[in-house]
């Protein structure tokens, strides 16, 4: 019997994958004859690092968790890909969406390729440039396998290009993490009075800070150098830092966060809700992460990346990102302007307009 519903398996893994699936699923919910399945692979679990998003941002429990949980490269990514082509087999999609450039990314795009199911990469062409980054090469292997590539900034389509990805594939949809983003922006307004007392914070006199690159986190020195940097800002700002647990397993082995100043306040990883109250009401962002970049352009918030490249170069470009690399001397001075009202002023990228789900689900709709 041939079915007459086109099946899409929406696949994530791991934090910044949640805030990019809901725009998509929620819009394919309005078009007839999709049937719609969700496959979590487990990348991360954490109630914190995974099952919060799904709960704030309104995405249906996973029909499926692959419950693949952290290992090596090679461990995480070979695990996924034999539960996936189980799950594959057995479900038989028409098309299976990925996200982003985790390692659950591009072992589902692999495992789809190999057999013949068609795959969609929403945020494809985003290139750093820096093939030591294990994201940048998780990017350029799911692109090149892909059938669908659904850029979110101008910059992301000349890369496909360049690459001799065919035109016909490529679709300039703007960005889903902003459409999450916008949708969840009034659900932040009643956090703020009870999260500013509970840290002891007022509107822009603190910063936010998130820290996970292996590069960053991963080697003794680089790590001890950046946390005393912070320490040492924070003798005039308060920062607040909710840890990513690779840097807290990190932070861990390195003896802790004992002898620190007080006004350096570590939490665990917070809810979409919470980070998102708290990055409005920021003085300034000190991040390595991708997605914060994006975020606090919108917001208009100012952001320090301590990375040497990104992906994100639109961010640079026309929003409130500056790119510090390792130079802690670069990150005092840069804290000080902004402090001293010197921010960058910052404008907002083209179709970061809320509605790039739509976009996509009216493409896959029309296949
Ligand atoms: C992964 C992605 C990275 C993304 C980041 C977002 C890859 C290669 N990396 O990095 O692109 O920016 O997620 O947060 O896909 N852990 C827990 N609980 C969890 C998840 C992880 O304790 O729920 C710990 C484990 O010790 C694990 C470590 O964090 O070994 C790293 O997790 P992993 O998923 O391998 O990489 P991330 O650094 O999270
Ligand atoms: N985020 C969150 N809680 C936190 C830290 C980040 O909800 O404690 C959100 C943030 O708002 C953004 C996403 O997680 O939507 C970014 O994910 P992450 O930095 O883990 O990954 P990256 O974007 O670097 O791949």
């Amino acid at each position: 019997m041939v079915s007459s519903y086109f099946k899409v398996m929406h696949v994530v893994g791991a934090r910044p994958n949640f805030m990019k699936v809901a725009p998509v699923q929620q819009a394919l919910g309005h078009h007839d004859g999709v049937l719609q399945i969700v496959v979590h692979t487990g990348q991360h679990y954490d109630v914190n690092m995974s099952d919060i998003f799904f709960q704030q941002l309104g995405i249906p429990i996973p029909d499926v968790n692959l419950e693949v949980g952290s290992g090596t490269h090679a461990a995480q990514t070979a695990q996924i890909m034999t539960r996936m082509e189980t799950v594959l087999l057995g479900q038989k999609p028409d098309l299976v969406i990925v996200y982003g450039d985790v390692n659950s990314t591009v072992a589902t795009a692999l495992v789809c390729a190999k057999l013949l199911i068609s795959v969609a990469h929403v945020e494809a062409g985003l290139r750093s440039f820096d093939r030591t980054m294990p994201e940048e090469i998780n990017r350029l292997l799911t692109d090149q396998i892909a059938d669908l590539l659904f850029t979110p900034s101008q910059d992301g389509g000349e890369n496909l290009i360049k690459e001799g990805i065919a035109k016909e594939k490529i679709h300039f949809v703007g960005n889903v993490m902003i459409d999450t983003l916008l949708r969840m922006l009034p659900a932040t307004k009643p956090l703020w009075s009870e999260l500013s007392q509970r840290l002891a914070i007022s509107e822009k006199e603190y910063g936010l800070v998130t820290l996970h690159r292996p590069s960053n986190v991963d080697h003794s020195d680089n790590l001890l150098s950046i946390i005393r940097t912070l320490d040492e800002i924070s003798q005039s700002l308060t920062l607040i830092f909710p840890i990513h647990p690779r840097t807290h397993a990190r932070l861990k082995a390195e003896g802790g966060m004992q002898g620190f100043n007080a006004r350096l306040i570590l939490t665990q990883p917070v809810g979409y809700l919470d980070f998102l109250c708290l990055q409005q009401h920021a003085g300034l962002v000190i991040t390595d992460s991708g997605g914060i970049q994006e975020e606090t352009t919108i917001l208009g918030v100012p952001c320090l990346t301590v990375r040497e490249n990104t992906e994100r170069p639109i961010t640079v470009a026309m929003g409130t990102n500056i790119l510090i690399g390792r130079d802690m001397e670069r990150l005092k001075l840069e804290v000080d302007r902004i402090l001293s009202n010197k921010a960058k002023k910052s404008g907002i990228p083209p179709l970061w307009d809320g509605k790039a789900g739509e976009r996509i689900a009216a493409i896959v709709a029309n296949i």
